[in-house]
């Protein structure tokens, strides 16, 4: 049966089949009185009430809601988290508001390898509620589309539980759950003058083939960093991935410049994240390999760092997503409104981009674009309600979500 929503006032960047760059990622559609007519939960019609109600049999919609003229925006897609964890380091926030960087924690065994040992403790059962509670909280703040990482496992076993979880999450939660495979998240201890052999041993020849075969990850993310893993590294893993089939991503030059993003335009990969550090000349290169920048203005946020410089990605011809970068340490933040506020204030794009961004251009960086990001006749309804007149409210009403209501396919679902 069909639902009808009428009388909203629609913001939506329109999809051109492929994430949207320069000048196009700040053009945003806007129907005045707009109308939705879902079926099944997909988007059968939009347009003015007289578009979308014309030849429409009254008998064959079952439900109707007028939403008063209400902002509505296509619901966020969140393409880089890393919400599935056992347990909150707020310890360690702490020390980073004392002076203690980030990798210098991660150097001492702490920071990611602290959520390893939290992770292994932890049942499947702990680690999935923890999980869906964090997504959840998402979902309310307006998210409807996300990716999740693991990472805080790093043997395979505990990849795989890590895994089973976040698939859980998509099936037993309204949200659709892109998963990632992050293995190569950090060096184990016992590995840590070993990293050559962690990465071709271990990640190669063992995890990869076992999380391909069970089929339960898409992407295949590294986080390439000073101590972590080098550009090398990173490319031997990459490389294989793609051969296997995975879509590729890679956290590239968060705090150091190592090249990780000229690594990502080399590979051609789905997107690199972070770029604080990233030089022009690799942003650039990103672009015409057609890479996606997702940029993470919560972390820098977290870190106390300069924020990734979007205005000058935006214009350098790179498209650019949004995205919260969810995780126990350098980021604790689900919200994608509180992103899209930092986007327009610290990284000096429209909001017309940064709408783009955290909708359109994400759901490309994860490979969601045939179903989500825009509200154009045969993706999902996944769709927000805003308290506010247009999508401005997002950075205007600072520390509020600005979300009144989130509907997932069709369904308001909070
Ligand atoms: O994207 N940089 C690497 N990974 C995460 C942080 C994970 C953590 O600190 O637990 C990030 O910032
Ligand atoms: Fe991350």
């Amino acid at each position: 049966m069909k639902k009808l929503y009428r009388n909203m006032r629609i913001f939506t960047p329109e999809d051109t089949g492929r994430p949207l760059s320069g000048e196009a990622q700040g053009k945003i559609k806007e129907i005045v009185c707009g109308s939705m007519l879902v079926e099944d939960g997909i988007i059968a019609k939009v347009g003015t009430d007289e578009q979308v109600t014309k030849d429409l049999c009254p008998k064959s919609v079952s439900f109707e809601k007028d939403f008063g003229g209400a902002c509505v925006i296509p619901g966020f897609v969140d393409p880089h988290t890393h919400l599935c964890f056992a347990k909150r380091r707020e310890d360690e926030f702490g020390m980073r508001l004392a002076g203690l960087p980030y990798l210098e924690i991660l150097a001492r065994g702490g920071g990611i390898l602290s959520s390893v040992n939290a992770v292994k403790a932890a049942t499947e059962e702990q680690l999935f509620e923890v999980t869906k509670k964090l997504a959840l909280a998402a979902l309310a703040k307006g998210t409807t589309t996300i990716e999740i990482k693991s990472g805080y496992g790093l043997e395979l076993d505990l990849e795989l539980k890590m895994l089973e979880v976040i698939r859980r999450v998509g099936k037993e939660t309204p949200l659709d759950v892109v998963p990632t495979f992050m293995g190569a998240h950090a060096v184990p201890q016992e590995w840590k003058t070993k990293a050559d052999e962690f990465v071709d041993e271990i990640l190669v020849k063992k995890m990869l083939p076992k999380v391909k075969e069970q089929g339960i990850a898409e992407f295949c993310d590294v986080f390439c960093e000073e101590g972590v893993f080098s550009v090398d590294q990173s490319r031997r893993l990459l490389k294989k991935a793609k051969e296997m089939g995975f879509d590729t991503k890679i956290h590239a030059d968060e705090v150091n410049d190592l090249g990780g993003a000229g690594l990502a335009a080399e590979l051609a990969t789905t997107s690199a994240e972070h770029l604080l550090a990233a030089s022009e000349e690799n942003l650039k290169a990103m672009g015409k390999a057609g890479t996606i920048a997702v940029l993470l203005p919560a972390t820098a946020y977290s870190l106390k760092k300069p924020y990734a410089n979007g205005r000058k990605i935006v214009d350098c011809g790179t498209p650019v997503a949004i995205a919260t970068d969810c995780n126990p340490g350098s980021c604790f933040c689900e919200s994608m409104p509180f992103v899209f506020g930092l986007s327009v204030m610290n990284m000096n794009m429209t909001v017309n981009e940064a709408l783009t961004a955290a909708t359109l251009n994400a759901a490309y960086a994860i490979n969601r674009s045939k179903i989500a990001g825009s509200l154009e006749v045969g993706k999902q309804a996944d769709f927000l309600v805003l308290d506010g007149e247009t999508p401005v409210t997002l950075a205007y009403h600072a520390g509020s979500t600005s979300v009144e209501a989130v509907y997932k396919m069709g369904e308001n679902v909070a």
